[in-house]
């Protein structure tokens, strides 16, 4: 099954003006969240570790008309999100969404997740996160106006093996989102979690594999068996958890804080 990023067809000023800010944007959902709202006209920042995806990611927002800068940041690193920030301030001189979207996977059993792993997961997933929403919430407050939206998981609802250390971080994303909400409210800024099912992007494709493998099966066997658990029969694409960020981000929604939305065909309800 081939990942789609974009969703065809759309066409729409909904963000036109709007400076969107994109963590992991050289990844599947974040690239994908770029792309969307590029197709809706906003400007975008596209931030990531991996410099060379990021700027890829950023030009493909370009193709598609949009204004868009690549700025290559470790979420972990107060001072790249700093720099990013500013950078954003000096081109655009405002903030009006935030998706938080970097972060790391890794499938490992308990017994053998490192300190050092635990460590590094919680960094980039957790603290990069509460960075970046510390960083941009006061321009959103100052401004009284805008969405954060911080991608968590249907790990950080419910119950995984071999998850320890990712659900810990996501469960933890959940609980960062309904403080940040609680603190936001007052200036009329909306801040919530999506929480993803397996979506097709490289971190399932690289952990359905190690996964796959210590349960005896290949890849797309694990991939496969994990769609038929899903009520809605299959994985999900990008473009669908991008769709949702979108909402989350617009007019539409302006009465929505605080919540962590299940994306995930029904598996957390199931
Ligand atoms: N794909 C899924 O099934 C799924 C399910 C639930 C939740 N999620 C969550 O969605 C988010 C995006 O995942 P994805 O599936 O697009 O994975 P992905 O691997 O395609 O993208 C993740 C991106 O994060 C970037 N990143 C990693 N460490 C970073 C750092 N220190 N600083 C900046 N960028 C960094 C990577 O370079 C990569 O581009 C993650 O937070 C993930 O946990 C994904």
């Amino acid at each position: 099954m081939e990942q789609e990023m974009l969703r065809a067809g759309v066409e729409s000023t909904r963000f036109a003006g709007q400076v969107v800010v994109v963590t992991g944007a050289a990844g599947g959902i974040g690239g994908a969240c770029a792309l969307r709202f590029a197709q809706e006209q906003a400007r975008i920042a596209c931030l990531d570790i991996d410099a060379a995806g990021n700027a890829q990611m950023a030009a493909a927002c370009r193709e598609l008309g949009a204004d868009a800068i690549a700025l290559p940041c470790d979420v972990t690193q107060a001072g790249d999100v700093e720099a990013a920030l500013a950078a954003v301030l000096a081109r655009w001189g405002q903030v009006d969404v935030l998706v938080a979207s970097a972060g790391v996977y890794t499938g490992d059993p308990l017994a053998t997740v490192t300190l050092e792993q635990w460590q590094n997961t919680l960094a980039i997933n957790l603290t990069g996160a509460f960075l970046c929403n510390k960083a941009v919430a006061p321009l959103l407050m100052q401004r009284g106006r805008g969405s954060i939206i911080n991608i968590s998981s249907m790990a950080g609802k419910t119950s995984w093996p071999a998850s320890a250390e990712y659900s810990a971080s996501k469960s933890g994303l959940i609980g960062l989102t309904r403080s940040v909400a609680m603190e936001l409210a007052p200036y009329d800024v909306t801040v919530n979690a999506v929480c993803p099912g397996n979506t097709l992007t490289g971190m399932v494709r690289r952990v359905s594999a190690v996964i796959g493998a210590r349960d005896g099966m290949t890849s797309d066997e694990w991939l496969a068996m994990r769609a038929r658990d899903c009520p809605l029969g299959r994985l999900a694409q990008p473009w669908e958890m991008a769709g949702v960020v979108a909402f989350l981000a617009s007019e539409d929604s302006r009465y929505l804080t605080g919540q962590a939305l299940e994306v995930d065909g029904g598996m957390v309800m199931a």
